[in-house]
């Protein structure tokens, strides 16, 4: 099973987004995939429209009270289940962390999952805090979200300092699948700048193809709590760039077994 952890050390740049239509598209792929959410503000649930603080998860699994099998939720794609981060407390969000980095819940939680799904996509909280770093040593790779503007240049090396530190101490298999450039404006010419200095600054690939634009149908999907590839109104084209994300994605994790005869072409910017 590989467990992907969709990680930044800025807030606000799409990891929920990414790990909510990225696991959508890798179960339309046909993949079993679960999508576990760590952030204890619980945007992931609220993008599928679940109500606020409303549905155990994995805040229930860290106290004990409720077993896996009662918080895992099914959703419309047999292929895809979804572990939300159940009801945190606003004034304990510490004490949550502190249990989920520290005790033996979450390794155990994805050791139990590894038979029933290929892929868990972790939707991680910004920052490089205690709760990143416990997903990076539990994770088998780390896809970074990275918004094109001038911080992301900054942010991403200390990103990059964290996942060698962690490989060094705890999860030497730890692999960086790629950065995908999230909110991407093709009219402003910093995002521009932004993606050639990342384009050359990293030369070996590293950057995926796909290019997440910004757009405002993700900001209706999440007022609607409708995640894009479901909204019936609107999916394609934008929905597409998940399917792309995902072949993305398989190629890197698979790359002897995955399709290359119908490979998309990356979208241009
Ligand atoms: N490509 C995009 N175009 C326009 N708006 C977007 C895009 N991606 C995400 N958004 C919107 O930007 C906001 C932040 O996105 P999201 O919650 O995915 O980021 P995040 O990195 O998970 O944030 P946090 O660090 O707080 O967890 C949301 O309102 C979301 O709907
Ligand atoms: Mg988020």
């Amino acid at each position: 099973m590989y467990v992907i952890a969709v990680a930044s050390q800025k807030g606000g740049v799409g990891k929920t987004t990414i790990s909510l239509n990225l696991g959508l598209a890798l179960a339309r792929a046909g993949h079993r995939a679960l999508i576990l959410e760590l952030d204890a503000q619980g945007s992931l649930g609220l993008s599928l429209g679940l109500a606020d603080r409303a549905r155990p998860g994995v805040a229930e699994l860290l106290t004990g009270a409720e077993r896996l099998e009662a918080v895992l939720l099914r959703t419309r794609d047999p292929q895809l289940q979804v572990l939300t981060v159940g009801r945190v407390d606003p004034t304990t969000v510490s004490g949550f962390e502190e249990a989920l980095a520290r005790g033996p819940v979450l390794p155990s939680v994805i050791a139990r999952l590894a038979p029933d799904f290929e892929l868990v996509v972790m939707d991680c909280p910004a920052g490089l805090g205690k709760v990143t770093t416990r997903a990076l040593e539990i994770a088998t790779h780390v896809l970074l979200p990275l918004q094109a503007e001038p911080l992301a240049l900054r942010s991403v090396g200390q990103m990059l300092a964290l996942i060698d530190r962690v490989r060094a101490e705890k999860n030497p298999r730890l692999s960086v699948l790629g950065m995908v450039l999230s909110m991407f404006d093709r009219q402003a010419s910093a995002s521009l700048e932004v993606a050639e200095t990342l384009w050359t600054k990293f030369p070996d690939g590293i950057i995926l193809d796909t290019v997440v634009p910004r757009d405002e149908a993700f900001l209706e999907a999440s007022l609607r709590g409708a995640p894009l590839l479901l909204m019936q109104k609107r999916p394609p084209p934008l929905a597409r760039i998940f399917d792309q994300l995902a072949n993305d994605v398989l190629v890197r994790l698979e790359p002897a077994s995955a399709e290359d005869d119908d490979d998309p072409i990356p979208l241009l910017v």
